[in-house]
């Protein structure tokens, strides 16, 4: 290999001169591609599933036969350093012209070290610390033989129906565009200039472009349609952040947009893609996305697969539409030599940027693999991460426990280990972290008695069980009566003198193809929650879950209530952490709560409409409400409480007048009123409150998130920048227009604290 791709770059050396102003890695793959047949070429647009994962219906067999055959560009969801140097052999060796294969992977939320699901992620609010799980992701994939990972996902959602959702960052369109930027940073480098030229940096694949987040009903796959306003005010942004962060690659989505598939619509992957955006990576299919569109109703194989390929796809992910249909549509004439050359190069740009054309082994580094992976300084940060991503969403003085008395821990989600890393963590090892019971336990140290039930199963009905703990995440269903368990559960309540209640979804029921119309804790964990209550001890709900739910009983009843998603490998410390206030919680929602699914979509940066409900007020007629529940949010975008309490000083702004293209700044200070150190989110809100089109309510535009002592004051400020001001218009100009904006400063998407400019 090496002899070859020095004779390769001796050859590219020798034309260097005659070339003009060629890149060295222009003029290398016009050498490579010089020498490879069509066949090769669409060889390098396959993607086949190695792993033992499969997500889809499909699996790919005789991997090793096509790499040889030069059939394969890049292979997905194989872990292990020493496989991947295996099979990289293979492609290297005994391949004709020896390129080698991109190997992707699902790392989502972590490689080994698994941090907090990405809605988790996101409560954390905090930008340097989504970056850093980012690093440490991509230094032990990289180091484990991983080049590229099928993330960050910043699909906006606001219907929490959908299983995705635990995915994302949230509903909002500001904080997902930031969010998307750090896991950019983290995968591929902090510096655009210079990203993907260090061995611990991976080609970051941005998804799923776009608009997944709005299927119809909150039902996975289904149909999308959005105007065009919308699309390019509130969903487009995060996925356009990523690339202009330097995002080296970007997946199309199952759905439709404008009643074309994504995967074979031109009007995004390459008007609004290339020409709009300037992106200049490669686009892969979502798993089957090109056989999909069969079902889509848009063609038979081979038309579907030649749409793909003209609309602005480089790389098909396990159809095989391309190596079955492109080199029959060259010869027929329905796609050109310059359609599947345009792919190829970009395919084989990405390995050169890699750096796999000098080293195709650079990424297969079983030693350093074995030293980090898993390591303890990443698992230490992991802890400190999740504990940052919890939210407190109630306290009526329960929290923090002392280390004293008998703590009664119930709840089915208390003695599980594979829960506790949350949905698509392709690369955990799920025998490993503690339970919630491990970590408790260990944090009292002898201080106190925890005593375990289990309570309840997950949910009385087997089946809904089944599908709701797939890919080995059991809870280990308990054959005793919904009575037995209730009846066990309730001793060990009797006896203690707080009850810590571990309850909520397993980690498979969000996550992709895991909806749900009921989004309330399940049935047989509502009863035991309620029997616990009624014996009038003490509650601390520590929530599971990765969706918002419908949590209207809870609020009301239960004294304290902590959210912690799925918390990653080491959710069970972080827990300890938080419940005994070695951490105080500062997490705050990315995603508003309903009262009721039927509210759903719901969400702060809403409209007026015309008819708004007034103020205060819940049902008028023939006002935009409904007869049996308010418009509010149980929990609202924004919301989370501390052990400590902040108090806002009212907001000021430099200017109330502002000129064509001109900033001014809005300030606020904060104070910690209370008795211990925390940590608070600071959120700017804008409204642009007269525009040529119909503008949300408010709009976050700024966020910091500020550590106090007692008694610590701090002034925060934000510049609100023209672009800040900006939105599209109908014709799709980013314009901002003059007249009057309201900027609020607070502690959530509620807040009034707020002040007045005018934009002349
Ligand atoms: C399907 C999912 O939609 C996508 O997010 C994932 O990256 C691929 N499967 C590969 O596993």
């Amino acid at each position: 290999m090496k002899k070859r791709l020095f004779f390769i770059g001796a050859l590219c050396m020798a034309l260097a001169s005659c070339s003009g102003g060629k890149s060295e890695m222009d003029r290398f793959i016009d050498e490579l591609m010089g020498k490879m047949t069509v066949e090769e070429k669409i060889g390098q647009l396959n993607l086949p599933v190695a792993g033992d994962i499969v997500t889809g219906q499909a699996k790919s067999s005789n991997v090793s036969e096509r790499i040889r055959k030069g059939e394969v560009g890049g292979l997905f969801n194989l872990k292990g350093a020493e496989k991947i140097r295996d099979v990289q052999r293979i492609a290297v060796e005994e391949s004709r012209l020896g390129i080698p294969i991109l190997f992707g992977m699902d790392v989502i939320h972590g490689y080994e070290t698994i941090f907090p699901i990405p809605l988790g992620l996101s409560c954390s609010w905090d930008m340097a610390a989504v970056e850093q799980s980012a690093r440490i992701a991509a230094e032990e994939a990289s180091a484990d033989g991983i080049c590229w990972t099928f993330s960050p996902m910043v699909d906006v959602s606001r219907d929490a129906r959908w299983g995705r959702v635990s995915e994302g960052s949230g509903e909002d369109t500001f904080l997902g565009c930031r969010i998307a930027e750090a896991m950019v940073r983290g995968y591929q480098g902090p510096d655009k200039e210079t990203q993907l030229t260090e061995d611990d940096q991976i080609l970051a694949c941005v998804k799923h472009f776009a608009l997944y987040g709005a299927p119809e009903a909150g039902r996975d796959y289904n149909t999308v349609d959005m105007s065009h306003i919308r699309m390019y005010n509130e969903y487009f942004p995060p996925y356009k952040a990523a690339i202009d962060a330097g995002a080296a690659s970007v997946m199309a989505s199952f759905n439709e947009v404008d009643g074309v598939p994504a995967t074979g619509n031109s009007w995004l992957m390459t008007d609004v893609l290339r020409k709009q955006w300037g992106f200049d990576g490669f686009v892969v299919t979502d798993y089957t996305g090109i056989y999909e569109m069969i079902a889509h109703g848009v063609g038979d194989f081979e038309s579907v697969s030649v749409q793909a390929l003209k609309a602005g796809i480089d790389m098909d992910m396990v159809s095989e539409g391309f190596v079955v249909n492109v080199k029959n549509a060259l010869d027929k004439g329905l796609v050109s030599m310059k359609d599947i050359d345009t792919a190829c190069r970009r395919i084989l740009e990405a390995k050169y940027r890699l750096g796999l054309f000098d080293d195709p082994y650079k990424f297969c580094r079983a030693e350093e693999a074995a030293q980090e992976v898993y390591c303890q300084e990443h698992r230490d940060i992991a802890r400190k991460i999740a504990s940052e991503s919890f939210v407190l969403l109630k306290n009526e003085n329960v929290l923090p426990l002392k280390k004293q008395g008998t703590i009664g821990l119930i709840g089915p989600l208390a003695e599980t280990r594979s829960n506790m890393p949350g949905t698509w963590s392709v690369a955990a090892r799920f025998d490993v972290p503690k339970t919630i019971r491990e970590g408790l336990t260990e944090a009292v140290a002898g201080k106190a008695r925890v005593l375990y039930a289990k309570g309840s199963n997950l949910v009385s009905d087997y089946d809904l069980e089944i599908r709701s703990t797939m890919f080995g995440r059991e809870l280990g269903r308990d054959n005793r009566t919904d009575a037995q368990l209730l009846n066990e559960a309730l001793a060990v309540a009797r006896q203690s003198d707080v009850i810590v209640a571990a309850l909520g979804e397993a980690s498979e029921m969000s996550g992709e193809s895991s909806c749900r119309t009921d989004i309330g804790i399940p049935d047989v964990q509502q009863k035991l929650l309620k029997a616990l209550v009624a014996t009038g001890k003490p509650v601390v709900l520590v929530l599971f879950n990765g969706r918002p739910l419908t949590l209207n009983w809870e609020a009301e009843n239960v004294p304290a209530i902590l959210d912690v998603w799925f918390g990653g490998s080491e959710t069970a410390d972080a827990v300890a952490d938080v419940l005994f206030g070695d951490v105080n919680p500062s997490g705050k929602l990315t995603m508003s709560f309903p009262k009721n699914v039927g509210q759903i979509p719901l969400y702060y940066a809403a409209k007026n409409t015309g008819r708004p409900l007034l103020e205060g007020r819940w049902f008028e007629k023939f006002r935009s409400n409904y007869l049996d529940v308010d418009n509010d949010p149980l929990y609202p975008f924004g919301y989370g409480i501390s052990y400590t309490t902040f108090e806002y000083s009212p907001v000021t702004i430099s200017a109330t007048e502002v000129g064509k293209g001109g900033s001014l700044t809005a300030e606020v200070t904060v104070t910690n009123t209370g008795k211990v150190a925390g940590k608070e989110v600071v959120q700017m809100y804008l409204q642009d409150v007269v525009g040529s089109t119909t503008r949300p309510l408010r709009e976050l535009k700024g966020f910091e998130k500020v550590a106090l002592e007692p008694g610590e004051s701090r002034t925060v400020t934000f510049e609100i920048t023209p672009e800040l001001m900006s939105h599209y218009n109908s014709n799709l100009e980013f314009v901002a227009e003059p007249g009057e904006f309201i900027v609020s400063v607070g502690p959530d998407s509620r807040t009034k604290n707020s002040a007045s400019f005018m934009l002349k």
